[in-house]
């Protein structure tokens, strides 16, 4: 059966995370990254596992009134099936469940892909950081989505 897991990350995924990374960005983040995010106890990591196999990864920090998206990807030979939307899902419904106000992040400029899923999501621009990312001094677009708390 085709089963799709959320759960937490653990320190055993990082091989397979590092190379969907490298896969998934010009400037890849390296491992000494990774482990400081993994070791961060306001950090909440989640890892996509579609059949058995680790196809995606979320990082988040949690902040007192927001979370914070520090990193989302899934493999290239997974995409466009909504994985990417499964795991900022789980991010919202986190969110919301701990009382958090808004989901925030950066994203480039030019990455419409991303900025498409963000959007379908109910995310919303908000202020652009200029020459943001070091490697291109391309501008980060900062996105945030406003949690509304359900009541019973
Ligand atoms: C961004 C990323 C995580 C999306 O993951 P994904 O699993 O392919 O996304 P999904 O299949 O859940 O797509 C959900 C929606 O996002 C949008 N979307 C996703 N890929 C798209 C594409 N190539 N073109 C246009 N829209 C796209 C669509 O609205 C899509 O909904 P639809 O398929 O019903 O039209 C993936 O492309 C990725 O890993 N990219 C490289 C890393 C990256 O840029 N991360 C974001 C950093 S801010």
């Amino acid at each position: 059966m085709d089963t799709l897991e959320l759960r937490r990350t653990t320190p055993q995924d990082l091989p397979r995370i590092l190379e969907i990374e490298r896969l998934s960005y010009p400037s890849p983040w390296n491992v000494h990254t990774f482990l400081s995010v993994f070791s961060d106890e306001d950090c909440m990591n989640l890892t996509c596992v579609w059949r058995g196999a680790i196809v995606g990864f979320c990082l988040t920090e949690v902040m007192t009134k927001m979370v914070h998206l520090l990193n989302l990807a899934v493999h290239p030979e997974f995409r466009r099936q909504g994985l990417g939307r499964s795991m900022l899902g789980e991010i919202i419904s986190f969110a919301r469940s701990n009382r958090k106000s808004y989901v925030f992040l950066e994203v480039r400029r030019t990455n419409n892909t991303a900025q498409a899923l963000y959007t379908s999501l109910g995310f919303s621009a908000v202020c652009t950081w200029r020459r943001y990312y070091t490697d291109s001094g391309e501008d980060a677009c900062i996105m945030a989505k406003r949690i509304e708390v359900m009541t019973p």
